[in-house]
């Protein structure tokens, strides 16, 4: 067990975190699509295809951040700021998605890319991050609620999931205010892991 965990926290010191580029869409696509399948992260059903992921990425502009996590050479999840909405009014907002591959869950990987993101977003001028997640997702609310955002509201049976109604929270966090314990120092790119992410 102590060997085990020896393991996990050498693994978790050798992330790090960096720019997403166009040849991880085909990898970024089947952490996304581990995510459908397993019905907790998201309404889609259907997995995606690798171009319709593509033209997602390539639609992100200089002030909507793609962020890997790599470990030895592998991504092991990411998380983007995309447009809320086509409107220019909106060009304040940015929607969060974060997505961890299986294997790599629970493993504190999500904050040290949700931190980074968010440092980058207020690099960027971005003054708001915005969210949609399944209120079944506890991974993700524990996560989203210890960076500080805050839930805006309920959206009741918004999607069916295998054959029940799923409601969806909504939560927002305003950069504007004080950065939070959680976000991250700024740092130069590549971001390393300062701590490992699992407790003995
Ligand atoms: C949700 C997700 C991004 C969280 O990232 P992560 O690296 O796994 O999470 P962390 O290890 O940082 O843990 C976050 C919190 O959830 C808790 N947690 C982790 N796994 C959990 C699980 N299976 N069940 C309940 N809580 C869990 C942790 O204890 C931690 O709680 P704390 O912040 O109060 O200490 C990741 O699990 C994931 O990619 N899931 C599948 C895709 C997804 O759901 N994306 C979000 C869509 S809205």
């Amino acid at each position: 067990m102590v060997g085990m965990i020896e393991r996990e926290q050498t693994a978790v010191r050798e992330i790090i975190v960096r720019e997403a580029r166009e040849e991880d869409v085909s990898r970024m696509t089947e952490i996304y699509n581990q995510g459908i399948l397993d019905r907790h992260s998201t309404l889609e059903l259907e997995p995606h295809s690798v171009s319709y992921e593509k033209a997602w990425f390539l639609s992100h502009g200089r002030r909507e951040p793609i962020l890997a996590a790599e470990h030895r050479g592998q991504v092991i999840g990411y998380a983007a700021l995309s447009r809320f909405s086509a409107r220019r009014c909106h060009d304040h907002v940015k929607d969060l998605r974060i997505y961890i591959a299986r294997e790599w869950r629970g493993k504190r990987i999500g904050g040290l890319l949700l931190g980074h993101l968010i440092q980058t977003a207020r690099d960027l001028g971005v003054r708001k991050v915005v969210l949609s997640a399944l209120l079944s997702n506890e991974a993700g609310m524990r996560l989203y609620k210890r960076f500080g955002f805050r839930t805006v509201g309920v959206y009741e049976e918004h999607g069916y999931l295998d054959g029940e109604w799923a409601d969806m929270v909504i939560m927002e966090k305003l950069l504007t205010r004080e950065p939070s314990q959680c976000d991250a120092p700024v740092n130069n790119a590549p971001h390393r892991a300062e701590r490992p992410a699992v407790s003995g």
